[in-house]
Order: structure tokens, then sequence, then C-alpha cells
């Protein structure tokens, strides 16, 4: 079965020039939607009934999830169990056969395509780090606020005061103020991560989607990621998925845990850990 034909996309207006920093909304003149999330109802995020075949094999099943604002919600569950597939539904990476998918309570992200949802303010970490090895981390954190990334715009792009403090703040908040110099390619794992972090930082994202992030961390970079989140939470939403129970035991407040596509348990760490359905499908039957 198809995945992505049956909901039609929309088409950016030609005349649209992004710019994140300018214009808070993303101003898609002519088609009018809604771009600045309504939390009247205490949701950021807002997926209902969602499904997704792939090839008869359903990935996702009735999914049902409930974000609110400011939240650190933990995805946890086993190999295959849809977490990445979730977040693609969610960034409009994958479009699904049915259900709903609302940022805030006004926002229908199915109406939206990759880029234009990452323009209302969701950013999105893959688990392998995707920096520019070879310009340094200045370099790296300035790139991700242009929206033309040409080399002759790079040329004349000069950073406002504003947008000098916010780098100054995103260096500080993700502990490599010490590194502005240094070459990315040089940071460690852990570092290399932290770093791309502050890419989506830059960007003032209203929720984060973080896949795997302390996979292949050393035990401290997985300490210090920890408290980064911690910091993060209140001030964005943020959606981690993980597989390290140490670390989620640390930054969770409510887990959800996936199987088979859809939510098996939800809770804090302790009720999930003593919840026999989730303790079977770790353990298998
Ligand atoms: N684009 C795709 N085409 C075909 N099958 C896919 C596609 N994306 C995901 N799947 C399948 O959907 C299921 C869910 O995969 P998904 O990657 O979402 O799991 P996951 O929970 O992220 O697992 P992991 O913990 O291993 O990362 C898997 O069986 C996977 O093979
Ligand atoms: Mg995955």
């Amino acid at each position: 079965m198809s995945t992505n034909s049956s909901h039609p996309r929309a088409t950016p207006d030609a005349t649209y020039t992004p710019n994140v920093l300018t214009s808070p909304s993303v101003s898609l003149a002519g088609l009018k939607r809604p771009t600045e999330p309504n939390l009247v109802h205490g949701r950021i995020l807002y997926l209902e009934d969602v499904s997704v075949s792939f090839d008869g094999f359903k990935a996702i099943n009735h999914l049902s999830l409930d974000i609110a604002p400011g939240e650190l919600r933990c995805i946890i569950g086993p190999n295959g169990a849809g977490k990445t597939t979730m977040m693609d539904i969610i960034t409009g990476k994958t479009k699904p056969d049915s259900g709903q998918v609302f940022f805030g309570s006004n926002i229908n992200l199915l109406e939206f395509n990759e880029p234009e949802i990452a323009k209302l303010g969701i950013g999105r970490k893959f688990q392998k780090p995707t920096v520019f090895e070879e310009l340094s981390v200045f370099d790296n954190l300035e790139l991700a606020l242009k929206s033309d990334k040409s080399v002759r715009s790079s040329l004349f792009f000069k950073l406002s005061s504003v947008q000098k403090n916010r780098l100054i703040e995103v260096l500080e908040t993700i502990k490599l103020e010490d590194s502005i110099t240094r070459q990315a390619g040089n940071l460690s794992h852990g570092q290399k991560q932290w770093l791309e972090i502050g890419m989506l930082l830059m960007q003032e994202p209203k929720l984060l989607l973080l896949d795997e992030p302390v996979a292949g961390m050393t035990d401290q970079e997985t300490q210090r990621t920890a408290e980064l989140f911690l910091t993060l939470k209140g001030r964005h939403s943020l959606v981690v998925v993980e597989h390290d129970m140490s670390f989620i035991k640390t930054i969770a407040e409510k887990i959800t845990v996936l199987s088979e596509g859809s939510v098996l348990a939800e809770g804090t760490f302790d009720q999930v850990q003593a919840n026999e359905k989730v303790i079977e499908v770790y353990l298998g039957r």
C-alpha cells in the first residue's frame, strides 16, 4: 500500500521567502492556514488514531498521543515498534493512511510538507550527527540561521545583535562555549550531537523531536545530555526516543511505551516498569 499518495501535499507559494527570525510564523501567502499553534487546550502535539502501512505491514497502528506545552516526553519501545516512523509522520516525511496530526489545536500538520513543518517550529534530530565537519562550531551555529545557504548569500550574511546574543546563549546551553573556533570534525561524538542540537535551538523550535540522542555517547556525555534536556524542557516541548533506560530514568516525567505501532502503556518510570504488558514485550513471551 502506498503511504504518501493519499494525502495531497500543500505547495508553498512561489513568492514565499523563508526567514525564521524576522517572521516567527510562516507566511504562506494565499494559503490561509494558521502557523502559530494555539495552546489553549494544553496540547502542543496531538495524534489521533494514526495508522500507516508499508506493503501491508502496519508500522503505525491506531496511534494516539498527546504532548503538553513544555513537556519532556520519553518514548520507549522495542526495535521496530514504530518510534522513528512516528517522528516521520509528525515531521511530514511520511503521510499516514488515516488519522489526525495536529500542532496545537489549530494546525493540521497533514496540510504541510516537510520544510514547512520545520518552519512552523518543529525541529528534528536524527540519530547520526549531521554537522558541517569542516566548519567551526561558531560557523555551524551561524549557518543554522541562514535560510539561503548558498556561498554568495553567506558572504553577505551578517549576524544582528539579537542573533549574536542567541548564538552565545546557545553555545552556553550546549556547553561548547570553550570550543567556538574548533572545527566540528574534531569534536567528540557527544559534542557533535550537542552542536547539532544547538543548530536546532538557533531556530527557536517550539517542539523538538530527538531520536536516540545518547546512542554512542560515553556515560559522562550521556549525563551531560540529560542535564541539557532538563534545561530545555519548559522552554521547548521535547519528545525523546531512547533505548538507554538509565538515561530515561534520569530525565523522565511521563513515558509512553510503543509496541507494534500503538501505545502499550503510559505513565511514570516506576509505573511502566511494573506494567505486566511492558515486561512481556521487553522480555518476550
Ligand atoms: N519507509 C519504510 N518502508 C518500509 N518499511 C518501513 C519504513 N519505515 C519503517 N518501516 C518498518 O516499520 C517498522 C517500524 O520501524 P521504525 O523504524 O519506526 O521502528 P523503531 O521503533 O524506530 O525501531 P528502532 O528502535 O529499531 O529504531 C519496522 O518494521 C520497519 O522496518
Ligand atoms: Mg528508530
